[in-house]
Parts: structure tokens; C-alpha cells; sequence
């Protein structure tokens, strides 16, 4: 899709839900739009399955334009190669399962026979492991089931793309990571391109080949889940990946690789992801497992005060001050037996991730201003 746009008008604003959308997904692959409440992931995927028109923009699959307001194209979602699965799975409940699994079939044409369609709700149905229960009635579902359910209509048409919207959030959290390995090793098994949309970092993480962060309507940043998630290049993204640790420095020096960054408590030897130039002011994120921690002071090391600790199972995170600024630390050996008000050393490892402060190229109120004196396209 590219430059893809929607806007909400209602009597009194415009709400601005999807803001020039630019992205391509590989075949086969598994895309996840990552992104806090309301930042435009339902909106795209409804753009994506037609049932929403963009204001401007164009959407393509396998080479076929499946909307462009510009030339006046716009493919209705019965003739779009998608299956969706809603947030709230929209299973029917007076139907059994099979019913409702057949339902996309309806509106198919050439309309398949009634035999045809139940072989192959049958044969969808067996693909998320429920064949067993075809002629059960939907209200007799558990959440998982119905989820099941929900993905097996998605399937039925043999789409080119599924999309996924937040499909996982109404299941108990144990359940929700079996259903998550399901469906990234079905989705992998028929190799289907498919789009996920979750506000969860962590499922992010998990299932993707790439995730896509947004906000506001806007684009972020996109990469595999271990670069977005070990060197985020935006302040939003390491916000919101709960990095929590945030100090503003200023650039001392750059090589290849690195670069130091004067910190208020000492300068700070990180690894180099982006382009950056001396004096240039930066923010630093260091992860709480990022720091050693000592009881004897070293070279470089910062002297903090503890606060106070919460034991978490695997691990310990200590609350400590370092000249008056609050920070997390993260151990995960076996405690080191501090108590509050003991003085300790910390070194941060060279994982902290630097970040320009005034990014323009990412900023999205750069984008959004350049937008905003742009005509509104008066397709609709
Ligand atoms: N039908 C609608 N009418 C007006 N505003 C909407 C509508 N649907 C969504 N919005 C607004 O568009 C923005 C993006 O919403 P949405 O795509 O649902 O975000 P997300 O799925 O990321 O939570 C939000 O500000 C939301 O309030
Ligand atoms: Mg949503």
C-alpha cells in the first residue's frame, strides 16, 4: 500500500486515523502493526479488507489494485483475496460452527455447491484442530473455540492475505500464548501472508518476521523484532517498548561503531545504530538488565543509593538513585543481598541505545504539519 489515507469526519473534527501509510509485505510473510490504542491498526486492516474507502492512497495485492480513489477503483471485500479475523471474533450464535464457517462462502461467486462448502469448512475446520466440533451450536463455545472458529471462516477462502486484529486479547493469558505458537506455525505451514495487529510488545516480538510500530496514524519505524527490539530508532518506539531507563546526553565523540555520549553522571561508551554528529543532543535508553552492579566502585562506574527491590520470580529489580534520578535495575543471578539505603556501583554495558533528540525524518509532527497543508483529497 502506498500513501494510503483515512479520516474520520465527524460533525465537529476530522479525526485523522491513518496518515499516509507507506508498506509493502513480502509474500508469505507475517507483518505485525504494532501500536498503542487508537493508533490506526484496526482502521488499516479495514482499509486492507475493503471495509473502509481511503481518502487517498492506493492498496495492492499479487499486483491487482484493490482500491484507488484517485482512478476511481474500489473493490468490494467479497471480491478481495483476505480473510479477517475481528478483535471480537463476530461469531454468530445462532449458527453451529460449521455455519459460521461456511458463512464467507455464501457470498462467493460462482456459488460453490452445499457439498462443496462443507468439505471445505470441514477441511478448514481441521486445519485449526476443531473438526470435531462442526455441528456444535457457537454459544456452547469457549473463547479459544470461538477464536478457532473465527480463524477457520477466515481460512475457508483460501486468501492470499489474512488479517489479524488483535486475535489473541480475549483469551486467558496462558492460553493466549498456545493459540499465539498455533497460529504463527499454521500461518508459516500454509505460508499465507498475513497482517497482525497487537498493542502487546511481547506477542509482537514472538510471532513476527517483521514488526511495523505506529503512532498516530503515522508509520514509526519497521524491522525484524530484534532490531526494533534491541536498537529501537525512535524515542516513541523505546517508550513504548517499556525501555525505562532515559537520560539526555550530549554526542562526545563517534567511530564506526560507537559512539560516547556525555551523560549528567559520566560519559557513556554505546553501540552506534544510527548517523549522529558531535554535540549532538541525544537521549539514552539502557534496558534494567543493561547495568552491572557492584558493591565496589570501578572505573566509569555510577554510585547509587537502593530504594527499594521487587523479586520477581527469575529476577530481582532494584529501585536506586543516582544523584537524585530514579533507575531500574535488573539482576537476574541470585541476589546480592542489598537493602535499602546501601550504596552500590553501576557500569551500563554498551547495549544503552542512543537516540538522536530531534529526529525530523521520524518526528511524526513533522509529517503531520507537512500533511495538514495539503488539500484533502474530495474523493468520497
Ligand atoms: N468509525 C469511526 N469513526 C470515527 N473515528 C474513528 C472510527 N474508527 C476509528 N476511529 C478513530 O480513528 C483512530 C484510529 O482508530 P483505530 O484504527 O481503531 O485504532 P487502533 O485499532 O490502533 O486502536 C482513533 O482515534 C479512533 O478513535
Ligand atoms: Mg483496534
Amino acid at each position: 500500500m502506498t500513501g494510503l489515507r483515512k479520516r474520520y469526519r465527524g460533525k465537529t473534527v476530522t479525526n485523522n486515523a491513518v496518515e499516509g501509510l507507506d508498506l509493502e509485505i513480502a509474500d508469505g510473510a507475517l507483518v505485525t502493526l504494532l501500536g498503542p490504542s487508537g493508533c490506526g491498526k484496526t482502521t488499516t486492516l479495514r482499509l486492507i479488507a475493503g471495509l473502509e474507502r481511503p481518502d487517498a492512497g492506493e492498496i495492492t495485492i499479487d499486483s491487482r489494485t484493490m482500491c484507488a480513489p484517485a482512478r476511481g477503483v474500489f473493490v468490494t471485500p467479497d471480491r478481495r483475496p483476505i480473510g479477517i479475523v475481528f478483535q471480537s471474533y463476530a461469531i454468530w450464535p445462532h449458527m453451529t460452527v460449521l455455519q459460521n464457517v461456511v458463512f464467507p462462502l455464501r457470498v462467493t461467486r460462482p456459488h460453490p455447491s452445499r457439498r462443496e462448502c462443507r468439505t471445505r469448512a470441514l477441511a478448514s475446520l481441521e486445519l485449526v484442530g476443531l473438526a470435531d466440533l462442526a455441528e456444535r451450536p457457537a454459544p456452547l463455545l469457549s473463547g479459544g473455540q470461538q477464536q478457532r472458529v473465527a480463524l477457520a471462516r477466515a481460512l475457508i477462502r483460501e486468501p492470499k492475505v489474512l488479517l489479524l486484529d488483535e486475535p489473541l486479547s480475549n483469551l486467558d493469558a496462558g492460553l493466549r500464548d498456545r493459540m499465539r505458537d498455533e497460529i504463527r506455525a499454521l500461518q508459516q505451514r500454509l505460508g499465507i501472508t498475513t497482517v497482525f495487529v497487537t498493542h502487546d510488545q511481547d506477542e509482537a516480538m514472538a510471532i513476527s518476521d517483521e514488526v511495523v510500530v505506529m503512532d498516530s496514524g503515522h508509520i514509526v519505524e519497521r524491522g525484524l523484532p530484534q532490531e526494533i527490539y534491541t536498537w529501537p530508532r525512535s524515542q516513541f518506539t523505546a517508550q513504548f517498548l517499556g525501555v525505562a531507563n532515559e537520560f539526555e546526553g550530549t554526542v562526545a565523540r563517534v567511530s564506526d561503531t560507537t559512539v560516547d555520549v556525555d551523560l549528567k553522571y559520566g560519559r557513556l561508551q554505546c553501540h552506534r545504530s544510527q548517523s549522529l554528529s558531535l554535540g549532538e543532543n541525544v537521549r539514552v535508553f539502557v534496558r534494567p538488565e543493561s547495568f552491572r552492579l557492584s558493591r565496589k566502585y570501578s572505573e566509569g562506574a555510577w554510585e547509587a543509593t537502593v530504594d527499594f527491590s521487587i523479586y520477581h520470580g527469575d529476577s530481582w529489580d532494584y529501585y536506586v538513585k543516582v544523584a537524585e534520578a530514579p533507575i531500574r535495575v535488573r539482576v537476574y543471578r541470585e541476589k546480592v543481598g542489598l537493602s535499602t539505603g546501601d550504596t552500590i556501583f553501576l557500569t551500563p554495558d554498551d547495549a544503552a541505545i542512543v537516540i538522536r533528540a530531534d529526529r525530523s525524518d521520524d518526528d511524526p509532527d513533522t509529517v503531520d504539519d507537512h500533511l495538514r497543508s495539503e488539500p484533502v483529497d474530495a474523493t468520497e
